[in-house]
């Protein structure tokens, strides 16, 4: 039991991999507060939980919105009296570019993608300090090492690596890691048809998109105590995406094969 008697708020829970982090942490002995702009996709979210055996509780917010994140901090400490963890997870897309991008489609997504996790770390933090310490993770996406052709999401993810160095670095004094996770393909509402997906999945190293619960797994590690010297860093959970896919895909593409050599010839 990793988390064992914390309190983890998770944004975006109703989501894919939000719901499969909340989903996780409870497993792994968190009290785990669902919070989604859809309070009827928390509370299924919350209902999964329950029906494994564990702890939580659905929350309305607007991670956008400075009086939502009061709301579900006070609500958090009515139910719970202190919080361990934060994940600043809900995120929206664009997919548009610049010519056709619209100033205030482009003022909604950096609301949530990045003023978002501000608020959640400026609303979060000193709770995190009055329990002692604890630990932030900040779900960013390969999309924040290198370009997607929707750019102000690229925009905002590479805007919360900096985000998240600046906060290790802030809150270092008060025993705070702030952390990020950036995962790649991972088949959930946010990219349902979208049509880059298969092409992407099939230039992806390991060859296939991730699982919710493989990008959960890293960012539990990440909030417990098995992580206790990690702060400022990101981790990757692309399956080699960003590590090297193109000159992988050219070199296939050119009619190499991988292991070079073939099995069996090597020295
Ligand atoms: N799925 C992928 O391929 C992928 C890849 C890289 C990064 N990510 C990142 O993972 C995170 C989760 O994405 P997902 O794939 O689970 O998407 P998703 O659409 O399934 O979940 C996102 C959740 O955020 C909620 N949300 C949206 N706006 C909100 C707001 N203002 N306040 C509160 N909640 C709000 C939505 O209701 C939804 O439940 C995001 O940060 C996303 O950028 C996803």
């Amino acid at each position: 039991m990793r988390l064992e008697s914390k309190t983890i708020l998770v944004t975006g829970a109703g989501g894919g991999i939000g719901g499969a982090i909340a989903r996780v942490a409870a497993a792994q002995g968190a009290a785990a507060v669902v919070a989604d702009l859809r309070l009827d996709a928390a509370e299924r979210t919350v209902a999964a939980i329950e029906e494994a055996g564990g702890q939580a509780m659905a929350i309305q917010i607007d991670v956008a919105d400075e009086p939502s994140w009061q709301r579900a901090v006070e609500a958090t400490l009515a139910w719970r009296g202190r919080i361990d963890g934060l994940v600043n997870n809900a995120a929206v897309v664009n997919r548009s570019g610049f010519l056709t991008t619209a100033p205030g489609d482009f003022d909604r997504l950096m609301s949530v993608n990045l003023r978002g996790p501000y608020l959640g770390i400026r609303t979060v933090a000193p709770h995190l300090h009055d329990a002692g310490g604890g630990a932030i993770v900040n779900i960013g996406s390969h999309s924040g090492f290198t370009a997607h052709y929707d750019f102000a999401y690229t925009t905002s993810k590479w805007g919360l690596r900096g985000m998240t160095r600046a906060a290790a670095m802030e809150f270092a004094d008060w025993n705070i890691r702030v952390n990020s996770v950036c995962p790649g393909v991972t088949p959930t509402p946010i990219n349902a048809g979208a049509p880059h997906i298969q092409p992407l999945i099939r230039r992806t190293p390991l060859g296939r998109g991730a699982r919710p619960e493989e990008v959960a797994n890293v960012v539990v590690f990440l909030l417990s105590a098995e992580a206790s010297f990690v702060t400022g860093e990101d981790i990757v959970v692309d399956g080699g995406f960003v590590a090297g896919a193109a000159y992988r895909d050219a070199a296939l593409e050119s009619g190499m094969t991988f292991p070079l050599g073939g099995a069996g010839e090597a020295d």
